[in-house]
């Protein structure tokens, strides 16, 4: 029955791909993403059935429910910015999966570029094969310095044909060294461009592997935070890294190439007449003055493009993760408004920075041809005043000249340097990560029997550290029964859950799985041996095989059909296109929300879990398959200490006892008969309309 009719497409996880830039935009200070807004269309390709659309609006109205027990928590009303509040109120009632944030993420951030000297310091200790480093950098050194050696042998050359060119075999020497120079450099120029890519290369895919491995073991806190949402980690894993690894191949590169040119040549220039050189540097000072005011405002203004650019990549993030949720409720406007927003403010950051860039390349531009004006001026007075020869004019002019305009040409790429130092500390940052979490404590690993226990356990989450959402929580669950926590909206159970897997560990009290407490327990261990199957299915784009498997690598073929079996969900996955090969991200939509559901309770049930835990896990799903997901966790609960959190009425009933949480405390414990005649809490909230018969 339920098989026969594809509904909505599963949630199926797959990494949204960001949007690169294109290649010709890489260069400047551009938008990473076009102002272009996409285009929803007004139909809908939900097939949306009136079961669905009653159990919707239920959940609107419950969320609108804690939406509001929040406020009357005390909690902090957000205001958020949108132009459409009205249907704006009506999204927060809506669970989505995506990181909408309620605070503006990077508003309260310090605008603060960070420096090219303290970033290298920072991500020296990181770079590999220090050797081949310095080599790079000699290389980077040796290439620069040919510059100078280049202009002075061609103004010796130009001199020589200024005479009537009479000296021929003199020409041809120097005519060969001009073509050995050109030869050298050309081979200093690759050896550099391919040691110090290589060498940026390996340090991108040796601190993004370290990054994951890091990101992997935080906290579940740390996720809860603004700066660490998933659009924000994508970015930086993926577009950042690119970002850095051309501080090594390219910044710091032609920062040597810069250093070498411009020392070499001026000092070379020095020795050949001092009192011309010293009238070039006397026009140092404003180069620098203004090299400086222009990186720094390049730096500022790439600063809150990046920013900009974030915010126009998390918007896109939103839309797409959430589409399902934002055709089913007609929200289009609300989300288009919020990307032109979102872009609107980009483009404006974009074009600002692109001012600010042009302003100052124009003056910068403007300044070299005004110096190299000057001393012409300054060499014909020497000249003519006969302090001068000729050569030594053209000599010292050339190299003064040549060194100055190239290196003030390699320069120009500050807003390189300015978006690499950028991307490396937002990388560097992940790197910075102490794997010394909550999580990595607790190493034993103890059997996992017996019942599941919480003694007065109180909890806020971090990031609202001032509103208790439990306060005083005891409970006990002996092994092999079946508990249903229940209660409104908001009211804390899937914080108890959450605490049950280590997720989050309680300010008081202590939480005992068997004889154990939770904290002295392996947290890998732990999370194979508690079962959780949550609303969201949490497919992975692999085969079915693999996302029955996932984890448990040692589980024969035999295992995986065995679990898929007792989950009710064999004979579906048999009559899919290639059984348990069929990849569940190309086939999606061939998969129900309850099909995906079971696949879920397949996993969990494919592990030597004891502990069950069910969070809300049909409340997703229509009648027809919640009727079977409700049989497969009826002989799922079978041997298991199972906690159930539910708002359907069925699932209550099926359980042994039923706890009642409210306001951070359980106000009621018994069986469903019993509560219902107690006319407490439990009968007040079935009777509100909170719940689902169905
Ligand atoms: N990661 C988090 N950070 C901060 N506050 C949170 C977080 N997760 C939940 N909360 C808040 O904690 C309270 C309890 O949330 P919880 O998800 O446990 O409620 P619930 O009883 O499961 O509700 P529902 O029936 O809607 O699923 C709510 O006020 C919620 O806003
Ligand atoms: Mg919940």
């Amino acid at each position: 029955m339920a098989e026969s009719k594809p509904r909505r497409p599963s949630s199926v996880i797959i990494a949204p791909e960001l949007p690169a830039p294109p290649a010709a935009l890489n260069r400047r200070l551009s938008l990473q993403f076009t102002p272009s807004s996409p285009t929803f269309k007004r139909t809908s390709w939900v097939e949306i059935d009136d079961d669905f659309e009653d159990e919707k609006h239920a959940l609107e109205r419950s969320g609108t429910q804690a939406y509001q027990n929040r406020g009357q928590r005390g909690e902090e009303k957000v205001v958020r910015t949108l132009c459409d509040e009205h249907r704006l109120a009506q999204l927060k009632s809506i669970k989505v999966e995506g990181p909408i944030s309620e605070t503006p993420p990077e508003s309260s951030a310090p605008e603060k570029a960070p420096s090219l000297w303290r970033t290298i310091r920072a991500i020296y200790p990181s770079i590999p094969y220090k050797p081949v480093f310095f080599l790079g950098i000699a290389v980077s050194l040796l290439s620069g310095a040919m510059t100078p050696v280049f202009s002075f042998l061609l103004s010796r050359l130009l001199f020589e044909v200024s005479t009537g060119a009479r000296d021929v075999s003199t020409i041809n020497m120097f005519g060969g060294i001009v073509l050995g120079i050109a030869a050298a450099d050309g081979l200093f120029m690759g050896l550099k461009f391919f040691i110090m890519e290589t060498l940026a290369m390996s340090w991108v895919t040796r601190i993004r592997k370290s990054c994951l491995g890091l990101v992997l073991s935080q906290d579940k806190k740390w996720f809860d935070k603004t700066d660490n949402s998933s659009v924000r980690l994508m970015n930086v894993l993926i577009k950042d890294g690119d970002d850095a690894r051309s501080l090594i191949a390219t910044v710091i590169a032609q920062c040597m190439v810069v250093t070498a040119m411009l020392s070499v040549g001026l000092i070379w220039a020095l020795v050949r007449g001092w009192q011309y050189t010293l009238v070039g540097l006397a026009i140092a000072p404003v180069f620098v003055i203004t090299m400086a005011v222009q990186t720094n405002l390049v730096a500022k203004a790439e600063y809150r493009n990046k920013r900009a650019r974030e915010e126009v990549a998390k918007t896109y993030y939103d839309v797409v993760s959430n589409i399902r949720g934002i055709r089913s409720m007609g929200f289009e406007n609300v989300f288009q408004l919020q990307f032109e927003k979102t872009v609107g403010d980009a483009l404006r950051t974009g074009v600002r920075g692109a001012f600010v860039e042009g302003c100052t390349y124009g003056v910068a531009s403007s300044l070299i041809y005004l110096a190299e004006a000057l001393l012409f001026y300054v060499g014909a007075v020497l000249i003519a005043k006969g302090i001068y020869t000729y050569l030594q004019m053209i000599e010292t002019l050339q190299l003064i000249v040549f060194t100055v305009t190239l290196g003030s040409q390699l320069m120009s790429f500050t807003n390189r340097i300015a978006k690499s130092v950028n991307a490396t500390n937002d990388f560097n940052r992940l790197l910075q990560l102490s794997p010394e979490t909550d999580e990595s404590r607790g190493l034993l690993r103890p059997a996992i029997e017996g019942g599941v226990a919480l003694q007065n356990v109180a909890f806020s989450y971090p990031e609202r550290s001032n509103v208790p959402v439990l306060k005083d929580v005891s409970l006990s669950v002996a092994e092999g029964e079946c508990v249903a926590i229940v209660g409104a909206s908001g009211s804390g159970k899937s914080t108890i859950a959450a605490l049950l897997q280590r997720l989050y560990e309680p300010h008081v009290g202590s939480i005992t799985l068997g004889s154990s407490d939770v904290r002295s327990i392996d947290v890998s261990h732990l999370r194979e041996h508690v079962a959780v199957v949550s609303q969201n299915p949490n497919l992975f784009d692999a085969s079915v095989r693999d996302n029955i498997a996932y984890g448990a690598t040692a589980l024969s073929d035999d295992e995986v059909r065995q679990a898929a079996l007792a989950a009710n969900v064999d004979e579906f996955i048999n009559t899919l296109p290639k059984g348990y090969d069929t990849m569940v991200g190309e086939n999606a939509s061939l998969i129900s929300g309850g099909q995906a559901q079971r696949i879920s309770i397949a996993r969990a049930l494919a592990r030597p879990s004891k502990v069950l835990i069910l969070d809300e896990c049909t409340s997703a799903l229509d009648p027809a398959n919640q009727a079977v997901v409700i049989e497969t966790i009826r002989s799922a609960k079978v041997g298991r200490t199972t906690l159930m959190v539910t708002h359907k009425l069925p699932l209550m009933q099926m359980c042994d006892r039923i706890l009642v949480v409210e306001d951070g405390v359980i106000v009621e414990d018994g069986p469903y008969e019993t509560l219902m005649q107690r006319n407490g809490a439990f009968s007040r909230l079935a009777s509100a309309g909170e719940w689902f018969g169905q």
